[in-house]
């Protein structure tokens, strides 16, 4: 029988190769942001291990992706509308192989913890709090997808797409304030601390990191 924490590692190593660097770089991004949302907002009395778990569930949010066509997952065109029902089941797909994984293993306190985590990650990163996102569409969601959902968008802004080409870390910072009924503007105003600070600037805007961060083009 495997640890936890042994399939959890085998799981970040099964997250297709093409999404590697969009999940390390969102990993680093998450964490980040999750630390200093601790110190903007103390009254969320969030977990000391909190942004470590960020950091670990950020890695497998698009796990669900390794149930996806490839042709599908690579394809340079927009996608038809059958193709992008399909890939919105990556949320579904990822909770279906973690729960499967974890099946009967137990957990400690903080592996319970992280579990949760991960599992909100993976199946609600592309919910938005009016409600217009799935898989669900639901308008509660909680802090871990919104911190994902603030990241994964600002990374899918600043990267360039099918749809579009990449904006500026400023541009992505306005649209992101803009739609603050989609997204939680506390964790925007945090990501933007992250950003103005140059040492994390320095890690997030890491010009390889970002280059392989190019092919999660459906993200958002
Ligand atoms: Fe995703
Ligand atoms: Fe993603």
């Amino acid at each position: 029988m495997y640890s936890f924490e042994e399939i959890i590692g085998h799981l970040i190593n099964k997250v297709p190769e093409e999404l590697t660097g969009h999940s390390k770089f969102l990993s680093v991004l998450a964490y980040i942001v999750a630390k200093q949302l601790k110190e903007d907002h103390p009254e969320l009395k969030l977990d000391d291990l909190f942004a470590d778990h960020m950091k670990i569930a950020s890695k497998l949010h698009d796990l669900g992706k390794i149930n996806i066509d490839k042709n599908i997952l690579n394809k340079p065109d927009k996608l038809t509308t059958e193709e992008y029902r399909i890939m919105k089941m990556h949320t579904v797909y990822g909770l279906m192989v973690l729960t499967e994984m974890t099946k009967g293993i137990s957990l400690d306190i903080n592996e319970r913890k992280l579990f949760t985590i991960c599992k909100e990650v993976i199946l609600l990163h592309h919910e938005r709090e009016d409600g217009s996102g799935y898989p669900i569409g639901i308008n509660r969601i909680p802090l871990s997808a919104q911190i994902m959902a603030v990241v994964d968008t600002y990374d899918a802004l600043t990267t360039n797409r099918v749809y579009h080409n990449k904006v500026t870390k400023e541009e992505a910072l306005e649209i992101l304030d803009h739609d603050d009924d989609k997204y939680n503007p506390m964790v925007v105003d945090s990501l933007k601390r992250v950003l103005a600070k140059k040492d994390f600037a320095e890690i997030v805007n890491n010009p390889p990191l970002k280059e392989v961060g190019l092919s999660c083009s459906y993200c958002r």
